[in-house]
């Protein structure tokens, strides 16, 4: 039963010295990264900082890793249900899907998220972006070289590392060696400067941006999809917090850039608007008329890996998908993506109170801060504001060395918390 195997894994996981390995090498790529993922490490000294102090427990309020809090609403969770309740008859039951997804879900993102500028056979429906990153890179291998903005979302340069694209971390840039690394900054809008960097196969690009929160405008996207093109590297392309922009004109899709099909792919998700988070759901776009420098379509070799290591997402949060989808659900992911879109503006309204400098937070979900030098760097910052604020943020240097000197700040807090945060971050920055 449970109970004697939990006995045995508690004595086993004991290390001992005369303890017997096994006969296997680690990937030497393991070895390369530097720490662990991001978010455990923020989960990690939160937890250190508890045991330390553990009458703050009810205090900590976080403004760390993007996690939504608020509930999924009546319509689209009312598609969840449906899908759930569906397996309960003998009519509604079904088993394995398309590994590619519903084709009625495909035909309905291509519809109503790209206004049929995809076609339904470009999507491959997932359990979510980060996957999917992960699966692009299996299918990219480990012979290319991959070029990230530096701030960046971790799994990017993770990724890379893991698949054995990259050396070694350079102990004083603390950039990955085979790694490109463009500089995102204040001064350049945050957006990177590809054509003086050096050519990389694939280029990684988030907007609207995680952590910076700035959206790429349309001149950028069609300066990068222009280079990307003459330089013959594959674009892709982090959509996944596109339905926060708010700003006319900013595209929320690279394919509304002209000639993009032939150079990009885009990951997006359900996860950070629908509060699908911990349900997972996501999905791919692979147009047709992308190729391998052999003409080989990107697509095939996709739909490989996604047939041979997915059986598809499941079949109820598909359903709650389709619910996403409808024109209450749309509603809906507005009135969340509102809400928290206030909480942004109240995280930027203090700080700037405060006289810190602040991106980001109109057009996405995380405010990015710039830091005095006063307080030392991220990581000392993050450290201060736990211990006298009990509230947990994440460093900028968490996303690269780029990322220092800033500490980002997430929206998907309840109001309520927002509101006591910035009470404290008041007091404790003042
Ligand atoms: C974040 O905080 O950056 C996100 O949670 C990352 C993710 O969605 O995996």
């Amino acid at each position: 039963g449970f109970s004697s195997l939990a006995g045995l894994s508690s004595t086993t996981s004991k290390t001992s010295s005369s303890q017997l390995h096994a006969g296997v090498e680690r990937n030497p790529n393991f070895g390369k990264l530097a720490g662990g993922y991001l978010f455990p490490e923020i989960g990690r000294r939160r937890n250190k900082y508890l045991e330390e102090n553990p009458d703050m427990a009810d205090r900590i309020i976080s403004l760390g890793i993007g996690d939504t809090t608020q509930p999924i609403p009546e319509h689209i969770l009312s598609g969840l249900v449906t899908g759930a309740s569906q397996l309960g008859t003998k009519e509604g039951y079904s088993g394995y899907g398309a590994e590619n997804g519903q084709a009625r879900l495909r035909e309905k993102i291509a519809s109503t998220l790209y206004n049929d500028l995809i076609s339904p056979d470009d999507v491959f429906v997932s359990d979510g972006a980060k996957c999917d990153i992960m699966r692009l890179q299996q299918m990219f291998g480990a012979g290319v070289t991959s070029a990230v903005q530096d701030p960046s979302y971790p799994v990017y340069v993770d990724t890379s590392v893991m698949m054995g694209q990259t050396g070694t971390q350079n102990s004083e840039t603390m950039q990955y060696d085979n790694i490109v690394y463009m500089a995102c900054t204040a001064e350049n809008g945050f957006f990177p400067d590809y054509e003086n960097a050096p050519r990389a196969d694939v280029v990684y690009l988030c907007s609207p941006n995680n952590p910076t929160g700035a959206a790429a405008t349309r001149e950028q996207l069609e300066g990068i999809v222009k280079l990307c093109k003459e330089r013959g590297s594959i674009l892709v392309f982090d959509a996944a917090y596109a339905p926060f922009i708010r700003s006319e004109g900013v595209p929320k899709s690279i394919f509304e850039i002209e000639g993009a099909k032939e150079v990009a792919i885009e990951v997006n998700s359900f996860s950070k608007y629908a509060g699908f988070t911990g349900v997972r759901l996501g999905w791919t776009v692979v147009p047709s008329e992308l190729t391998f420098s052999d003409g080989t379509p990107v697509r095939n070799d996709f739909n490989r890996v996604m047939s041979t290591a997915f059986n598809g997402a499941s079949n109820i949060v598909q359903n709650g998908g389709m619910a996403c989808l409808d024109p209450e659900g749309l509603k809906e992911i507005n009135t969340l993506i509102d809400y928290y879109l206030e909480n942004a503006s109240i995280l930027r309204e203090t700080m700037e109170s405060i006289g810190y400098k602040v991106y980001g937070g109109t057009d996405a979900p995380y405010v990015f801060v710039e830091l005095p030098e006063s307080l030392g760097g991220s990581w000392d910052a993050f450290s201060m504001i736990l211990e006298k604020a009990q509230v947990v943020t994440i460093p900028g240097a968490g996303f690269g060395p780029g990322g220092e000197g800033y500490l980002r700040l997430s929206a998907f807090a309840p109001r309520e918390s927002v509101v006591e945060a910035c009470d404290r971050l008041k007091k404790a920055l003042a």
